[in-house]
């Protein structure tokens, strides 16, 4: 069953029950557009550290004629070609393990989200499908496809560099690839809150006479949190008001700080007075 397009909120989910590596197949004609990508950083060391399987290969491989020719012109008519369904259907079904999701990169596919990464981040295994020229044949999304993601509203010349995408954005979701699970905490879009992410400085802490701000100096974790806090508010309703809650830019950022425990006092006293 294909998986809804909406972005809505995640359901609740197990946590990854696997056991083992998540095992990812990337389908695409440029395998060598991807491997150096995958290879590199965080999500070379999660393939080192046997987090991550992942599996580039080479459409072509499953062609069956002595051109290794994977497209044809589309019925119709119309302009560019298509890759046609048989070398598609003959690598999934052979790649392809029982749960596995089948990911087609299309700009008409759900967008994608951290919400949609973390889900994906879950299954047992991926295989990725990277469209070239046209497309692939509709035959193909109907019958294997379970997800199609978007990378955005624009149209890119194949999908490997939007599977890469996606597989750089799912896998930072699983435990043990980031050197800190606690980076995932109040980025942006952090599931808690959906907010941006707050300004970040570090040494020195003036440069040139661009002072860091002094809150963050003093070492009151309390105050840090605090100015943070208002700072991802504030810059989601100026860049981002979509993110947030309907009626919530109407509210005045100070309404939203997070009250310190003498103001909360103060107000209750207040209230208690009236
Ligand atoms: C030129 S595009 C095909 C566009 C297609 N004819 C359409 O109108 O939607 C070629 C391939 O690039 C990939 N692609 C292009 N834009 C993408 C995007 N925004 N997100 C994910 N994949 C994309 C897809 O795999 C697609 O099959």
């Amino acid at each position: 069953m294909k998986h809804d397009h909406q972005d809505a909120p995640a359901a609740p989910e197990p946590s990854n029950a696997r056991s083992g590596p998540l095992r990812i197949d990337l389908l695409t004609l440029f395998p060598a557009m991807a491997e150096g990508f995958l290879k590199e950083s965080i999500l070379g060391r999660a393939v080192q550290s046997g987090i991550l399987d992942i599996r580039t290969h080479n459409l072509r491989d499953w062609a069956k004629n002595k051109h290794r020719r994977v497209d044809d012109t589309p019925f119709g008519g119309g302009a560019g070609m298509l890759l046609a369904p048989q070398p598609l259907f003959d690598a999934i079904e052979e790649i392809r393990t029982p749960g596995a999701r089948v990911v087609y990169l299309c700009p008409d596919g759900r967008p994608l989200s951290n919400t949609l990464a973390r889900e994906l981040s879950r299954a047992p295994h991926l295989i990725f499908v990277s469209g070239h020229y046209e497309g692939v044949d509709q035959r193909v999304r109907d019958a294997l496809v379970t997800d199609e993601v978007s990378i955005g509203d624009y149209v890119l010349t194949n999908g490997t560099l939007a599977a890469a995408v996606v597989i750089d954005c799912l896998a930072r979701q699983i435990p043990g690839v980031l050197g800190d699970d606690q980076s995932l905490v109040g980025e942006s879009f952090d599931e808690a809150d959906g907010l941006l992410g707050h300004p970040q400085y570090t040494r020195p802490a003036d440069f040139r006479g661009l002072k860091v701000p002094e809150v963050l100096l003093g070492g009151n974790h309390k105050a840090i949190g605090a100015w943070r806090k208002e700072q991802r508010i504030r810059k989601t309703m100026t860049r981002r008001p979509d993110l947030l809650p309907p009626g919530f830019a109407e509210t005045p950022p100070e309404a939203k700080k997070p009250k310190t425990k003498r103001k909360a006092k103060r107000e209750k006293s207040e209230g208690a007075e009236a």
